[in-house]
């Protein structure tokens, strides 16, 4: 069964191309693995980090549990593999990618440098990823669309 991955960082962003992302594999019949990725602030680091409250993980998959139901209903009409995992977002989603018929990603993210284009990690993937990829501009409630200033 072909497969489509799609990041998710709980961005609205991220969630038109989760929206986008769940109709495509609908059309063509894949199966959709949706990533959020947990991005360790202490993984590089010499000092411990101080935890969070809970374990991130488990938050984690949480918020991915609720964005997933949230945008593609409770029972969608295609197989979806919700997955949570830790590591570096651009790479861990290059590496899933890896047999992938698609990578879907949102043109930025959670990230707060306005004016940019593409974030750091859509960048990466269209930059390196093993298969073809989709970039979703989306309009995003509340902001002017990605292309104008502000
Ligand atoms: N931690 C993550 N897990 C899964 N997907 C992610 C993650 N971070 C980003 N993505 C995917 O990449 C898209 C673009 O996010 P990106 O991080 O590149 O933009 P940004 O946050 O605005 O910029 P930057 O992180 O460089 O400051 C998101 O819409 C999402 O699809
Ligand atoms: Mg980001």
């Amino acid at each position: 069964m072909a497969r489509i991955v799609v990041g998710v960082d709980g961005s609205e962003h991220s969630k038109q191309a989760l929206a986008w992302a769940g109709t495509y594999a609908e059309q063509v019949g894949a199966d959709l693995q949706v990533l959020m990725v947990w991005d360790n602030p202490g993984r590089d680091m010499w000092l411990p980090h101080v935890p969070p409250q809970g374990d991130p993980l488990v938050l984690t998959r949480q918020a991915l549990r609720r964005m997933v139901d949230a945008v593609l209903g409770p029972s969608p009409t295609i197989r979806v593999e919700p997955m949570a995992v830790e590591g570096a977002p651009a790479h861990t989603l290059v590496d899933a990618a890896a047999g992938a018929e698609l990578l879907v990603v949102g043109n930025r993210g959670r990230g707060g440098f306005a004016g940019v284009l593409l974030g750091s990690v859509s960048f990466h993937c269209v930059s390196h990823a093993p298969c073809p990829v989709v970039v979703v501009r989306g309009r995003v409630p509340g902001r002017p669309p990605a292309s104008e200033p502000g």
